[in-house]
C-alpha cells in the first residue's frame, strides 16, 4: 500500500482492504514496516491495522522499526542509532505470511522515501515483490504526484494491482475530472472513490472496495505457484514475473 503522499489515507485503505479480505472468508494481517511519530497520542498506524487484521502476530512482525518523533524515517532511525535494515523487514513479513494468506503492507510517506545509507521504501517494495496499490489523496497537484508514482512503481518492476482514489479535500474543484483524467493514464484499475467523511470508517470504505480484481491476481499468483507462497508474492519466480510483465506494459 502506497500513497501520493503521506496522510493520504493509506491506513485507512489498508485496514479497509483487510476487512474486506476476511469478510471473504481469509485470513489478513497488516504490517507497518517503519512507522514515525508513535509517540504522538493518537491511535497509530500499526494500532489500526492490528485491530482491522483477523490473525493476531507478534508486535516486531507486524512493525519491526518504530520511531517516536513525527519526522522523516532515516532522520529518527539516524537520530536513534539505529539503522534500518531491509534483510529485517523480509524475515518479519515472511514471518507474518506463514500466519496469513494475505500480508497487507503499508509503505511510510511515498513510494520513494529514503530509509537509510543505501536503502529506501521503493527498494523495499521491490524486495518484497508485492503487488502495489496506490492511494491517491485527490486534492491539487494529485495528478502530477499519482502518474510519477505509477511511473516509479513500474521502473521498479512491481505490478500496479490498482489505484483508489481518496477524497481527502472536500472542496476539490473538479474533483471527478480528476479522477477521470488519472482513469485514462493510469493502466491500473480504479479500486474505489472513497468520499470524503467527517470520520471516516474502514467497515464502509471495505464494502465499496473493488477486491474482485486483487481476488483474482491473488489467486492466479496462488495457481502458478502452487502454494501460499506465492499467494504473499514470496517466491522469487513472482518476482521475475512481475518485473517482465511490468516492462512490457506503460504505466
Ligand atoms: N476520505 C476521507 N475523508 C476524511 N478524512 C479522511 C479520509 N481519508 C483519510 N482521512 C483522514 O486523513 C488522515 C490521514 O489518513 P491515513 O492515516 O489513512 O493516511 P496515511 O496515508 O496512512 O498517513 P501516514 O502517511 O501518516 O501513514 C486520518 O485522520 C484519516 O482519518
Ligand atoms: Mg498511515
Amino acid at each position: 500500500m502506497t500513497g501520493t503522499d503521506t496522510g493520504v489515507g493509506k491506513t485507512l485503505v489498508a485496514c479497509s482492504l483487510l476487512r474486506a479480505f476476511a469478510a471473504r472468508g481469509m485470513t489478513a494481517a497488516g504490517m507497518k514496516p517503519v512507522a514515525t511519530g508513535t509517540a504522538h497520542g493518537t491511535t497509530g498506524d500499526v494500532e489500526q491495522l492490528v485491530a482491522a487484521s483477523n490473525v493476531t502476530a507478534p508486535r516486531e512482525e507486524v512493525n519491526p522499526y518504530s520511531f517516536a518523533p513525527p519526522i522523516a524515517p532515516h532522520i529518527a532511525a539516524q537520530q536513534a542509532g539505529v539503522r534500518i535494515e531491509l534483510e529485517r523487514i523480509e524475515r518479519a513479513f515472511h514471518a507474518l505470511a506463514a500466519r496469513a494468506q494475505v500480508v497487507v503492507v503499508e509503505g511510510i510517506g511515498g513510494f520513494n522515501v529514503p530509509l537509510g545509507p543505501g536503502a529506501d521504501t521503493a527498494q523495499l517494495a521491490a524486495s518484497l515483490a508485492l503487488p502495489v496499490v496506490l492511494v491517491v489523496g485527490m486534492r491539487l497537484g494529485c495528478l502530477n504526484h499519482a502518474l510519477l508514482t505509477a511511473e516509479a512503481i513500474a521502473a521498479r518492476g512491481l505490478e500496479l494491482a490498482g489505484w483508489v482514489a481518496n477524497h481527502i479535500d472536500p472542496d476539490m474543484v473538479a474533483a471527478t475530472e480528476n479522477v477521470q483524467a488519472l482513469e485514462q493514464r493510469i493502466r491500473a484499475p480504479l479500486l474505489a472513490r472513497i468520499a470524503h467523511a467527517t470520520i471516516p470508517d474502514p467497515g464502509l470504505v471495505a464494502s465499496q472496495l473493488e477486491v474482485a480484481h486483487l481476488m483474482r491476481l491473488f489467486a492466479a499468483k496462488r495457481d502458478l505457484h502452487g502454494d501460499r507462497r506465492a499467494l504473499n508474492g514470496r517466491g522469487r519466480s513472482v518476482r521475475t514475473r512481475a518485473i517482465k510483465s511490468a516492462r512490457k506494459r506503460p504505466i
